[in-house]
């Protein structure tokens, strides 16, 4: 009893140290006026450095478009995950706070928590809740783990992204759209409930246009609706269809292309569609899965292509998907062809000089419905720059 109060003190303690040091850091950025608030935003560098052995490469978790993921443990015993953002921003620390206290707002089950941000070294940091079961993909795409997956797990993770989704698109305090959904961007917490996770990334780095990274292309680019991969035009459902592309991943328990697989195969989507027309939609199912609802399966298979159609009026948006998936009478509409063409499939490798040029796609007119249309240019570096969205300053105002 001693020993768990003895413990427990020492933990208070080191936790008021923190933020003793973290009111002192603030005060010396200048910000009296919101104390309050910033106390619970900064961690101390020293503080992440000590919660992930000083950013060993045991601690990392992996590393993606913006820069490396490491384990930490922070003193009050909470396990978190720390982001270092790679990318300088050309935004001043002002902006770059400003734009997290936004984020910290945005809270929702099915989202990845964001407990604060480190401003203090040379890269920036965020601070996210870690989550013990890694991402979607891990299991989703490895023939063995993937029977970790039962149908009802994957049922529920179909209908917890959307309900992710639905927030961010209309429920939060600002409308943010995601850019980026796809299996690696959905992490498992301790029960494999979905959370999304790097909603809100774009908006830290407006401008930031000379670092490039060419892996992020080659995995996102299936996922990416025609007219954004093409156009530029940039509206909830971009994230729609890549929501429908991550739904039929889902139920087939394979990646969105995979020439592995033969012609007819490759693309999931050419092969959903010609699935569907002959009636047989059923043989997409996952083979791995011992047992599945035929139901949900076929009313996730049609939900998929719906959100995939070419036109983008006729994709259903995240409340009518929430409505289909969680009553039990509704009809879904018959789909039409999907936007299989345009989807940017050529940039599986590609040279970081072209790509220092790609301002054009900092220019934006937003229009009030939430659509954005990314104004022309070279359309090279276009498409290359809205493949990543760590470039693009596209504002996501209603
Ligand atoms: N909050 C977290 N908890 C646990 N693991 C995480 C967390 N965030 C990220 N990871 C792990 O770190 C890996 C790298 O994440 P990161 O977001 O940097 O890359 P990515 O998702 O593959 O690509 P992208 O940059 O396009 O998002 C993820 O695959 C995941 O396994
Ligand atoms: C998910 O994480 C929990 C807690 O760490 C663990 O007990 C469980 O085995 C994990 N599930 C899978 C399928 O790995
Ligand atoms: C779609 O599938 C057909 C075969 O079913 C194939 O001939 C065609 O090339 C595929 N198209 C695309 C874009 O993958
Ligand atoms: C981008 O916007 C700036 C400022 O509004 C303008 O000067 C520039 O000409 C625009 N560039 C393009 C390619 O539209
Ligand atoms: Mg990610």
């Amino acid at each position: 009893m001693v020993h768990v109060l003895m413990g427990l003190f020492s933990n208070l303690c080191a936790c008021l140290q923190t933020r003793l040091r973290i009111r002192r850091h603030n005060a010396a950025e200048g910000a009296p006026d919101d104390v309050v608030e910033t106390n619970d935003l900064f961690f101390e560098l020293r503080t992440l450095e000590l919660a992930t052995n000083f950013f060993s490469e045991l601690n990392q978790l992996g590393h993606g478009g913006f820069g490396p993921v490491y384990k930490g443990l922070i003193p009050n015993g909470q396990e978190v995950a720390v982001k270092k953002l790679s990318l300088t921003s050309r935004q001043g620390i002002r902006e770059f706070t400003n734009e997290v206290k936004l984020l910290l707002k945005i809270q929702h089950k099915n989202l990845v928590s964001l407990l604060g941000c480190c401003a203090q070294g040379p890269e920036m940091m965020l601070v996210y809740e870690y989550l013990p079961n890694r991402s979607l993909d891990y299991f989703l795409f490895d023939k063995v783990k993937s029977t970790c997956l039962d149908w009802t797990t994957r049922f529920r993770i179909v209908t917890g992204v959307a309900r992710g989704l639905l927030y961010l698109h209309e429920e939060a305090p600002e409308r943010i759209i995601h850019r980026d959904i796809k299996a690696s961007n959905i992490l498992l917490d301790e029960n494999l409930n979905p959370k999304i996770s790097d909603f809100g990334l774009a908006r830290l780095f407006p401008g930031d246009d000379t670092h490039m990274n060419t892996f992020r292309i080659s995995g996102t680019y299936g996922y990416m609706a025609p007219e954004y991969a093409m156009h530029g035009y940039l509206s909830v459902k971009t994230d729609v269809f890549s929501y429908g592309v991550l739904v039929l991943e889902i139920v087939s328990g394979r990646k969105n292309h995979d020439r592995q697989l033969g012609a007819e195969k490759a693309d999931l989507l050419n092969y959903t569609w010609m699935l569907y027309q002959g009636g047989k939609t059923l043989e997409l199912v996952d083979p791995s899965l011992a047992r599945c609802n035929q139901d949900e399966a076929a009313m996730c298979i049609q939900l998929g292509l719906l959100c995939c159609q070419q036109n983008i009026a006729d994709r259903p948006d995240m409340n009518s998907v929430h409505l289909m998936l969680s009553s039990d009478s509704f009809t879904l509409p018959k789909p039409g062809k999907p936007g299989i063409q345009g989807r940017g499939g050529r940039w599986t490798t590609t040279t970081t000089s072209a790509l220092t040029n790609s301002a054009t796609a900092t220019n934006a007119s937003t229009t009030n419905t939430g659509a954005t249309r990314v104004s022309g240019g070279n359309s090279f570096i276009d498409e290359y720059s809205r493949n990543s969205m760590s470039v693009s300053s596209i504002e996501e105002g209603r």
